[in-house]
């Protein structure tokens, strides 16, 4: 990663790792931003000697916060989360998200909608006018539905690709033992709402990584060290309670 981006997405995550209170519940987010975070809170806690527990969103932030002394608990021992934080691919003038690069977004769906506080965290370049313009459009399935949940998506617009293995020969395995279809939209998700609703109807879909009305602030790092604080009208987040 260019120094210059490892700054700014470490500035977001300096800022986000402030915001967490002794006694707090963290959802901890995956991905290089997200990871910055947890070492960073990592760190924090053992300075300050903090209570606080993190609720992990894939087995790879798991791991990091295990290595870091970070005490963890899951959604049935801590169904509350004060504040969760994660990265993004994209994120829109409204604050909407796609996901998922790192095949972790169904948990880190699942988190963020637990969460008081969803803190998305992002270097400028994360930032389009419209979602879909450069990162495709992930989709986690059921191996045996990937036929129609392609054919769904050649419907919506979309070029539909099984994502790969890097390291591993046939298609990359989530943390859920599913699949996952990338979904290229060549000019932009016109109706993200649409295309929402019609894949979580569509049999065999566990997720996908459009996250509309969740984020409760961006935190934008740039590349001086600063950040850029965005925030979304509290009347309008999707939340579990
Ligand atoms: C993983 C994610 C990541 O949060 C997203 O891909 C951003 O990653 P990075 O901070 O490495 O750019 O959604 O599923």
């Amino acid at each position: 990663m260019a120094a210059s981006r490892k700054k700014a997405k470490q500035a977001a995550a300096d800022a986000v790792v402030h915001m967490v209170e002794d006694g707090m519940t963290v959802g901890l987010g995956t991905g290089s931003t997200a990871s910055l975070a947890i070492e960073a809170l990592g760190r924090r806690i053992s300075r300050e000697n903090l209570r606080v527990t993190g609720v992990p969103t894939s087995f790879a932030s798991e791991r990091l916060a295990r290595e870091y002394g970070i005490r963890l608990g899951t959604l049935d021992t801590h169904g509350r989360i004060d504040l969760a934080f994660d990265g993004a691919d994209e994120c829109d003038p409204g604050l909407n998200l796609i996901k998922g690069r790192g095949a972790a977004h169904t948990r880190e769906k699942i988190v963020a909608f637990s969460a008081a506080r969803f803190i998305v965290l992002i270097d400028a370049s994360k930032r389009v006018d419209l979602l879909g313009m450069h990162m495709p459009l992930p989709i986690e399935v059921v191996p045996m539905a990937v036929a129609p949940v392609m054919g769904c998506l050649r419907s919506l617009g979309a070029r539909p690709e099984l994502r790969m293995g890097m390291k591993k020969d046939g298609p990359v395995v989530t943390d859920q033992g599913l699949w996952v279809i990338d979904a290229q939209f060549d000019e932009g998700i016109p109706d993200p709402a649409v295309v929402d609703r019609t894949l979580l109807d569509t049999p065999g879909v566990l997720d996908h990584g459009l996250f509309l009305e969740m984020a409760t602030d961006v935190l934008v790092g740039l590349e001086s060290g600063d950040i850029e604080h965005l925030r979304r009208d509290a009347a309008v987040i999707r939340r579990a309670d």
